[in-house]
């Protein structure tokens, strides 16, 4: 957002009642014509400015749009989206991540945030498309890890605790993670994480973890088949949630975990993980690329994989796959 606009938008927010366009030019040392120009682009971003001949502008709705500014003003970390970049729409939040980072220094990006309103060409995991409508929070962190190579995997059960963890708060429900990386309510999945790598030998260059969660999204608007196994905030909760409110929460959730990653603390992450998992201790299917089994999902390794006794006995570690339960 431009500054202009933003310093607009502070002088109303700060306003006790309407003040006119008079009154904001004089303070910005700007025209009256420049200040209505400023109103509109304040009313196209969602924000609910009132205005009469008589008294002037007033601000009586704030924008249901994810802008930076707005989750600045909540964000409570030390490096996570102090610097943020944000689209109406584009393909893929990691996409972006991956430009910026290929093409720049990935240490100047470290906890930069990408966020998107749509995504019109959104990953999921194993390459799957990841519908992405308007109203979900679809974002990118990009990291710069100092963690060693073979902990990586543990930044997205950072991520995930932190998703369940923001749900649990803000909404008291019992959100919980399905192996690998999948949030549920009950037996529909809400958000899904994905974390992107770029390495070589036994650097790192960077990392993206992609979040998205499915906030305000109407399960009618969804295809058929998502609409069995998905839900959304909104469907969950009855209504429209904060979703700036949502994002800082997780930012904030995922930042301490992060710290405690790179302080070595990796049991209290696989601790808490288990305590928040839906899937050990359960009966599942596996299906990876080359077979399909049930058993019993009994832990997981320093790895990340799922460790399964299956039906006849066997102890099965599943990597990567799907997970049915
Ligand atoms: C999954 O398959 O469960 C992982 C989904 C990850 C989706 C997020 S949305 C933000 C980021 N951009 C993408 O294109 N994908 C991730």
């Amino acid at each position: 957002m431009k500054d202009t606009a933003l310093n607009v938008l502070r002088i109303l927010e700060e306003a006790d009642g309407p003040l006119s366009g008079e009154i904001i030019a004089e303070r910005l040392g700007i025209t009256r014509s420049a200040i209505w120009k400023q109103i509109r682009e304040l009313r196209k971003m969602g924000y609910n400015i009132t205005s009469s001949q008589t008294a002037g502008y007033q601000l009586t709705g704030s924008t249901s749009m994810l802008l930076p500014h707005e989750v600045h003003k909540r964000l409570r970390t030390k490096f996570i989206g102090k610097q943020m970049r944000y689209f109406d729409r584009t393909a893929s939040t990691t996409w972006v991540g991956k430009k910026l980072a290929d093409e720049g220094n990935p240490e100047d990006l470290h906890g930069m945030v990408i966020l998107a309103e749509e995504q019109t060409g959104g990953v999921g995991r194993l390459g799957r498309s990841w519908a992405s409508p308007a109203g979900g929070i679809w974002c990118t962190i990009v990291l710069k890890p100092n963690l060693p190579l073979e902990r990586l995997f543990m930044i997205t059960m950072a991520g995930s605790i932190a998703v369940a963890r923001a749900i649990r708060k803000e909404y008291d429900i019992g959100a919980l993670i399905k192996w690998p990386n999948d949030i549920f309510i009950g037996d529909k999945k809400v958000a899904g994480l994905l974390l992107e790598l770029s390495a070589e030998a036994d650097t790192i260059h960077y990392c993206l973890l992609g979040i998205g969660i499915d906030a305000n999204i109407l399960l009618d608007e969804l295809s058929p088949s998502l609409k069995e196994t998905v839900t959304s905030l909104k469907a969950e909760t009855g209504g429209d949630v904060d979703r700036v409110a949502l994002l800082a929460r997780v930012l904030k959730e995922f930042e301490q975990r992060y710290l405690l990653l790179e302080s070595e603390e990796y049991e209290t992450i696989i601790r808490e993980w288990k305590s928040l998992s839906l899937t050990l201790d359960h009966r599942v299917q596996i299906k990876t690329m080359r077979k399909t089994f049930d058993g019993e999902a009994i832990d997981i390794d320093d790895h990340g994989a799922l460790i399964i006794r299956k039906d006849n006995g066997r102890i099965e570690r599943v990597i990567a796959g799907d997970c049915y339960q």
